[in-house]
Formats: C-alpha cells, structure tokens, sequence
C-alpha cells in the first residue's frame, strides 16, 4: 500500500490544524486553471506588462556583481536600502514623517500575507474577538482562523465599511462581554468588494476607532492603482496613533519577489520582529535587493501608469460586460481602482452550488461564502478583472450571465427547493493541454 486517503494523524494534531481542511472550491480551481476555462477567480496581478528584460538584466547583475551581499542572510527587520525605498513609496499615500513616520518603524515581511500572520501571532489569543469588513479577504480570515479568533463581520455600502454599522458592532460585541482586539480593514478598492472608502468616512471611522480605543490594521495592497484619481489619504496618514499598516509590491511591481512590509508604533515592531525572526529568521535578501534596485533604478511610477491603465481597461471591459449581458436582479460594484468586482446575484441564487456549472460553461469566479468566516454571502460572488485581457473578461461574464440564466430557468421550473440543488455537483472533467502563463493559480490571492 503506498497511501490512503484516511488521516492517520487526526487525534494528533494541534487545535488550531483542526479548521484547516481543503475546501471542495479548491478543487474546482485545479480544474479552472485549465486555459479552455476563462478564469475570473485569482487576484493575480498582470507581470506581463513589467519591462521583462530590463527586469532580467537587473536580477542577473545582482547576482554576478553583488552576489556576496544578495546570496545572504541579512537581519529580521529587513535591509535598511529596502526600508528607505518603502517610506518613499507611502509618502504617495501622505504617510511620511509628517506623521511620524521613519524606515526603523517597518518590518519588512513575505508579502503582506506574512505581515497579517506576524500581526496575529503578536495580538491575538484564542476566542479573541476580530472585526473586519463582510465580506472581507479571504487571506486574512486563513490568519484569524489558524490564530483561533472570532471573527465578527461589519456590513459595507457602496462606500465601504459603514459607520453606524461598526459602532453597533461594537455594542453587541462588548454587551457579550468581550473586547475587540482590532479593526481589520481594507479602505481602498477593496478585495473582494471593490468599493473605497471616502475620505469623511475615513475620519469618522477613525473617531469612532479613537473613542473605542480600538487598534485598526489598514490593509493596503491596491492604494496606487486607483484608475480615476490621485491616491486617496491612507487612514494611517490622518493619525500618529492607533493604526498598524500592511503594504505589499505584488501588486506594484511582482508578486513572485514575495515582498510586503509592515508599518508600527516602536514597541510592536520590536514584537513583529522577534515573531517574524522565529518565523523565517529574515526576509530574502535577493528579493529585497530586486525590490530596491527596481525602486531606485527604473521607472516605477511610469510603469505604475502602464498598471493603472491597462486595469482600468479591464475594469471597463468587465462593468461592459455585466450591464451588457447579466439578467435583471443581478447587481455589482464600480470599482475605482484595484482588481475586483463584487456581484450580488438574483435572489434566491447560491454562487457556491453554482460554480460547478460555471466551470462545465468554462469561467471560474470565487464564490461570495469564501469572503465570509460565518457561512455568509451565497448570494454574492467575487470577479477578478486583473489577468485575463478584455475580449476575454467579455467572454467570461457572457457565459457567467448565461450560467445565472439558466438557474434562474431552473428556479422559475423546479422553484426554490428543486432538483438543481443538488444536480451537478461533481467537479466537471476538462481535457486539454494547460498553459501556465495564461492560467495563473487561481482563488488565493
Ligand atoms: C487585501 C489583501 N491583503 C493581503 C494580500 C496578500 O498580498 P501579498 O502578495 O503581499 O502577500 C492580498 C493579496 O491579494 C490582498 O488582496
């Protein structure tokens, strides 16, 4: 016998192990990777558009002439090159020394996924209470869920996170006796709403945060690629005190460097440190190396217009798409900037038990329940527009409206408790050769 599906080690795992079980969506995304399937699901962000070469050239001298220094450990905060480059990079959002910030005040992590971990880890015990936006991003419910917190939902609008909304959360929560540890919050075109947050609710929500004494851990992947204006203010900019900050360059120059960073008061980031030195002992010097060398020597901000532009393209091919195609009671967001849609679908409708028909017609989404730590959001579903290009983002939402006609079909013929539910579940086989630079992994990001 070389295996079995049985898990022989179930009386021995940690608490934590135990919600961590592939979900059946997992294995759907296997199958949309195939190139036959158009895939709406993964946040990955379009590298293609780098100057590859230039990229290439970079990387090959930082090897054959800094070798000695890129090939090595360095210390866990992460190299003081690369810190300076960070504080550079938010001064665009207004975060700079004006409000108090210095590059001893970052820690630089594996992505802004790291980041969350190490903010967990230093914050959280078990039954600890987290508030974070409904729906919010499904990274960062993996965290407090392997860090055994509870997260509770706020209801966002159009315009983001809603006031009244966590100020009642946060009477319900302290009624039950307990206290919220912080505010998980992704102000700007936000994953997976794609709605932002304006600028008085900024403030509001910071006020209502100050009164509560509630710590806010802004979450910021997607700040400088707004398609129709400035950058907004990043709530970390409006105050000295109270907020944690996460940024990343997956979506600014690569994902693959794995480089994000985490901005806090003195006393945490000498916490994050020791936690992220225990971790991974320190953060890639090559990467941070590519990171800086990229920032100080080639043209980030024009290609920054090249991404802001080639998006709001997609994002334009994708809101055509859905007023083009989708049938009455289906309603999305405009985002105005960042990657993704969020549909809400015709009542009645499940996205989850509707996605293996999806992938049978050949386009991928991420069901609206992935997005929620509390079974919410069947309703919804959440569109990526980033990598496919827009003929096909058309394509794809033409045969996502087709797939929500014909539930829609089986409703009206079998009404609400028919066959369909269970009908065609089993994941759909699809021959044909795969092509991983069209079909990036797909639903984590
Ligand atoms: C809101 C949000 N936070 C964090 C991350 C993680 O990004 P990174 O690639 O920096 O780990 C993502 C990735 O999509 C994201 O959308």
């Amino acid at each position: 016998m070389t295996g079995t599906t049985l898990d022989d080690y179930t009386d021995r795992y940690a608490q934590r192990a135990r919600g961590m079980n592939a979900s059946e969506i997992r294995a759907l995304f296997a199958v949309a990777s195939r190139p036959e399937v158009v895939s709406l699901a993964g946040g990955s962000p379009y590298v293609s558009a780098l100057p590859l070469d230039a990229v290439g050239d970079m990387l090959g001298e930082l090897v054959a002439r800094h070798g000695a220094s890129t090939l090595q450990y360095c210390i866990g905060q992460g190299d003081l090159a690369l810190r300076e480059v960070i504080c550079e990079v938010m001064s665009l959002e207004g975060i700079d020394a004006s409000v108090g910030v210095s590059p001893d005040d970052v820690v630089v992590s594996v992505g802004a996924q790291q980041a969350l971990d190490l903010v967990a880890r230093v914050f959280l015990d078990p039954g600890d209470v987290v508030l974070a936006e409904g729906p919010t991003y499904v990274g960062a419910l993996g965290v407090f869920q392997a860090a055994q917190a509870d997260v509770v939902h706020v209801p966002m609008d159009d315009e983001g996170l809603i006031p009244e909304a966590l100020q009642e959360a946060l009477r319900e929560v302290s009624d039950s006796g307990r206290r919220a540890k912080f505010l998980y919050t992704v102000p700007t075109y936000h994953n997976p709403g794609g709605v932002t947050l304006p600028g008085p609710r900024r403030e509001w929500i910071l006020e209502i945060c100050r009164r509560a004494g509630l710590l806010v851990l802004e979450d910021n992947p997607y700040g400088l690629l707004g398609f129709d204006a400035d950058p907004l203010p990043a709530l970390r900019s409006m105050v000295r005190d109270g907020v944690i900050y996460l940024g990343t360059f997956s979506k600014t120059f690569s994902s693959g460097v794995r480089m994000g960073w985490v901005l806090a008061p003195h006393a945490v980031r000498e916490k994050l440190v020791i936690a992220s030195e225990a971790q991974i002992l320190c953060p890639s010097m090559l990467s941070q190396s590519a990171v800086t060398t990229y920032f100080q020597t080639m043209p980030w901000q024009e290609q920054l217009k090249t991404f802001r532009t080639l998006y709001a393209e997609r994002r334009d091919a994708a809101l055509a798409a859905l007023h083009d195609f989708m049938p009455a009671g289906t309603a999305w967001t405009h985002p105005a900037g960042g990657f993704y849609v969020w549909v809400t679908l015709p009542e009645g409708l499940d996205s989850k038990a509707m996605l293996p028909r999806a992938i049978h017609n050949r386009v991928a989404y991420v069901p609206g329940t992935g997005f929620y730590g509390d079974g919410g959001g069947r309703q919804h579903l959440r569109l990526s527009y980033c990598f496919p290009p827009p003929e096909r983002i058309r394509d794809g939402v033409r045969r996502l409206a087709t797939v929500i006609g014909e539930e829609l079909e089986l409703r009206t013929a079998f009404g609400a408790s028919g066959p369909f539910e269970a009908a065609e579940q089993s994941v759909p086989v699809i021959d044909g050769p795969r092509s991983a630079a069209d079909t990036p992994p797909q639903g984590l990001a």
